[in-house]
């Protein structure tokens, strides 16, 4: 029997998550939404490119929480976008109550599924869907390390003037600009980045690649980046139905790790069947150290906003 993957929202996320899948023949796919008629629909032209592509897998879109019954992987991508005199509060406000209630709609019908969560802000998402869901950690994850490494592997690839492929990297901390990309930990098929690019044009990589969600937004005008975001969605999804042990940046639950405590958070995971399997902790310098604490300040002050509306 193939696995099931529901996944709440049917923006551009959340149907080109869908997307990915199917071309990867990954899983049957479930894709739910409030909107009547859009999950619908699209789920059935995603479906007919099924025989074009060569997929079996059955996509079906819904605005029915019990279709998404007995699902491997949830992933949630419902948020709503900063409207015009909406100050910060407000939109967390706003995608806490979306989250929580995604949650607690999809979590009873499939009290083993592995939780992914993609919508803004990350960090904090995940912390919301982590407590609304009463899972163990190891089931509730946040996508955003495989996304932002993927943009600063895209960057020094092209830079290098070598495959992507054969850039590895690792990165730590929120999914904002705070976040962490680590040159010390970077390499192209296991040599040091530093042999391939000098300091100053690694240095303006890592500060492109921490703003990359903004850079295609400022593009968009309307909307954020969905097709790598959703690409990454997969690579997590193929990591957990494949029991690959994937070692891949995503956002964790934190209970000492990294001497951080209480707060979703991007770190080096093991990737697998049980979801999270293992956090890598890997030794900082200092100055990595400083730079993970101002992110970590970064997440818990959005963290604390939803701790201090109570639920
Ligand atoms: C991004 C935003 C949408 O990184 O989180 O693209």
């Amino acid at each position: 029997m193939r696995k099931k993957v529901s996944i709440i929202g049917a923006g551009n996320v959340g149907a080109t998550t869908a997307h990915w899948l199917a071309a990867k023949q990954l899983a049957d796919i479930v894709l739910l939404d409030i909107v009547e008629g859009v999950p619908q629909g699209k789920g059935l032209d995603l479906l007919q490119s099924g025989p074009i592509e060569g997929f079996d897998s059955y996509v079906v879109g819904t605005n029915d929480y019990a279709d998404t019954a007995n699902s491997d992987i949830i992933v949630v991508t419902s948020g709503a976008p900063r409207k015009p005199g909406m100050s910060r509060e407000d939109l967390i406000k706003i995608n806490t109550d979306i989250t929580r209630q995604c949650v607690q709609n999809a979590v009873p019908g499939s009290p083993n599924a592995i939780l992914i969560l993609v919508n803004n802000p990350l960090d904090a998402m995940s912390y919301v869907a982590f407590k609304a869901s009463g899972f163990p950690r190891n089931r509730v994850l946040g996508m955003a390390g495989v996304l932002d490494t993927a943009r600063y592997r895209t960057f020094l690839a092209r830079e290098a003037g070598v495959s992507v492929e054969d850039v590895q990297a690792m990165l730590l901390g929120g999914h904002g600009d705070e976040m962490v990309p680590l040159p010390r930990f970077t390499t192209v098929s296991g040599m040091p980045i530093t042999q391939f690019i000098d300091a100053d044009k690694l240095e303006a990589i890592v500060n492109r690649a921490r703003k990359g969600g903004g850079e295609i937004v400022a593009l968009l005008k309307t909307g954020s980046a969905y097709y790598a975001p959703a690409a990454a969605v997969a690579q997590m999804i193929e990591a957990i139905l494949l029991d690959k042990k994937r070692v891949l940046p995503c956002a964790a639950y934190l209970e000492g790790e990294y001497g951080l405590s209480d707060l979703y958070f991007g770190v080096p995971i093991v990737l697998g069947a049980g979801g999270m399997e293992k956090i890598i902790e890997l030794p900082l310098s200092e100055d990595e150290q400083a730079l993970v604490q101002k992110s970590a300040d970064a997440v818990s002050s959005t963290i604390d906003i939803i701790k201090n509306m109570g639920s």
